[in-house]
């Protein structure tokens, strides 16, 4: 039998009794609401990495980690993997429904007609080294997009906010595009208004002033999938970035470029740039993987087995299961034979019957084959952690909507102090 929660936890603390509101979610999931602990008791809770602490409540997205679910706006992810777009996804998380006809056509044009950058924003990628990682060009030019468009950031209303999210959507896949061209020297290409979004951004990236990109069909789908398999992810780093920057109020390209910026680190959306250079590693010293996993195990080695483990899903990750998937079919279309996906299927079945990664729940994540697609279309390591972030950019535009419509406080977390105790000024001269 269910057991039923109750609706108040009680805190005992130095013989008083305080009683604390519990939360329930759509999906019965509850959560202790703390907001006045500290004016009852004085004191704040302290959660490392924040692995328990709700900082929100919101009505996105949708994780069971213990079971592998994922939903966006209720719809399982396995659904819209099957049936679904970018484009209708991103419109369906921003928007909360799926697009008819109509709004999906207006949406569509939206993108199109926002999908060219000022022309003066060019001269801003002559600035970078060709050096840059990408992601820095990426979140700069994201922010310096809100200069150019300074209506960006006084419009309001439901309407205009549709407006503003396809500005970002469109403009953000043209800079990356514009971005990977400057990186190789290569002349802009600008994008094609009768392509769909996917298909405009490889032909942006990889077209000749003389020559069209031949887009193969099966390259854009591949493409597409790992844009909405990306599109959001509940309170992840970079999101809970986003609704930390988009609190103070800041404007929607500010509180973008922010989560791009989080985005970047290895142990997010980097990592899909590091599992490549792990394989490679692999392949190169010739090793099975067995001395890598070993070394991924020694806490001492500095290494991990990269795109494995997650903090909210105990089990397989099931954008893991859908890429893998479509990394088969990807690379069997394209008849291509790939030694580091022979790699990374070895490596899943050794650490997947390995007590390490068994008894610390340790699964494939949507990074561990996500990088062996983007290869096989051709896109190079230093894009992967773009592609992420373009993939990424409706959930950030979403949470960032959520905040501005609640009337949210600034996100302001405690701490609890462990530096020196009141000590005094000393003047230099009597320094030791
Ligand atoms: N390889 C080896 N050991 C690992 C790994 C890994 N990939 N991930 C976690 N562990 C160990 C960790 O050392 C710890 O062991 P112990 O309990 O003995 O100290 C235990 O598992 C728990 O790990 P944690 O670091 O406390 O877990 P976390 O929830 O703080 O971190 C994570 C989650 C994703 C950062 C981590 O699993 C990791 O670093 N994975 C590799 C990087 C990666 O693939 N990141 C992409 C995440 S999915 C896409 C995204 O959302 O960005």
């Amino acid at each position: 039998m269910e057991l039923r929660m109750s609706t108040t936890a009680e805190l005992m603390l130095n013989g008083r009794k305080w009683s604390l509101p519990i939360v329930e979610g759509t999906e019965k999931e509850h959560a202790i609401n703390i907001s006045s602990l500290r004016d009852q008791t004085g004191l704040i809770t302290l959660d490392d990495g924040y692995a328990n602490t709700g900082s929100c409540q919101s009505a996105i997205t949708f994780i069971d980690g213990e079971q592998g679910i994922l939903r966006y706006r209720g719809i399982p992810i396995e659904e819209l993997a099957a049936n679904s777009s970018f484009v209708e996804v991103a419109h369906l998380i921003i928007m909360g429904h799926l697009p008819t006809h109509e709004e999906l056509r207006q949406f569509s044009d939206l993108l199109t007609e926002n999908e060219l950058l000022n022309e003066a924003m060019k001269y801003h990628f002559e600035g970078f080294p060709t050096t840059a990682h990408p992601m820095a060009i990426l979140s700069s030019m994201i922010n310096a997009a809100s200069c150019f468009y300074p209506e960006l950031l006084h419009e309001g209303g439901r309407s205009t906010f549709m407006v503003q999210a396809a500005r970002l959507l469109s403009k953000v896949r043209t800079i990356a595009a514009f971005a990977y061209r400057k990186s190789r020297g290569l002349p802009i290409i600008y994008p094609k208004p009768d392509l769909k979004y996917t298909a405009n951004f490889l032909h942006m990236m990889f077209s000749q002033p003389y020559q069209d990109y031949e887009l193969k069909p099966e390259a854009v789908k591949a493409l597409d999938l790992i844009f909405l398999l990306h599109a959001d992810h509940e309170q992840n780093c970079s999101t809970a970035t986003v609704r930390m920057v988009a609190s103070s109020r800041a404007n929607l390209f500010a509180s973008a470029a922010a989560g791009v910026c989080a985005l970047w680190g290895p142990l997010h959306g980097g990592a899909n740039q590091a599992v490549l250079e792990m394989l490679q590693q692999i392949h190169d010293s010739g090793d099975d993987g067995s001395k890598f996993i070993a070394a991924a195990k020694d806490k001492n080695s500095g290494k991990r087995l990269m795109g494995f483990g997650h903090r909210v899903y105990k089990n397989y990750d099931p954008r893991a299961k859908i890429i893998k998937k479509a990394c088969d079919d990807l690379l069997a279309r394209l008849h291509i034979s790939d030694p580091l996906l022979d790699i990374a299927k070895h490596l899943e079945a050794a650490a997947l019957r390995d007590p390490y990664f068994v008894e610390r729940k340790l699964y494939p994540n949507v990074d561990f084959y996500s990088g062996i697609i983007m290869r096989a279309i051709g896109i190079p390591l230093e894009m992967f952690t773009v592609v992420f972030a373009i993939g990424r950019m409706p959930g950030w535009i979403a949470n960032y909507k959520e905040v501005m419509e609640a009337p949210t406080r600034i996100y302001r977390p405690r701490q609890v102090y462990t530096g020196a105790a009141l000590r005094h000024y000393v003047p230099i001269k009597d320094r030791r």
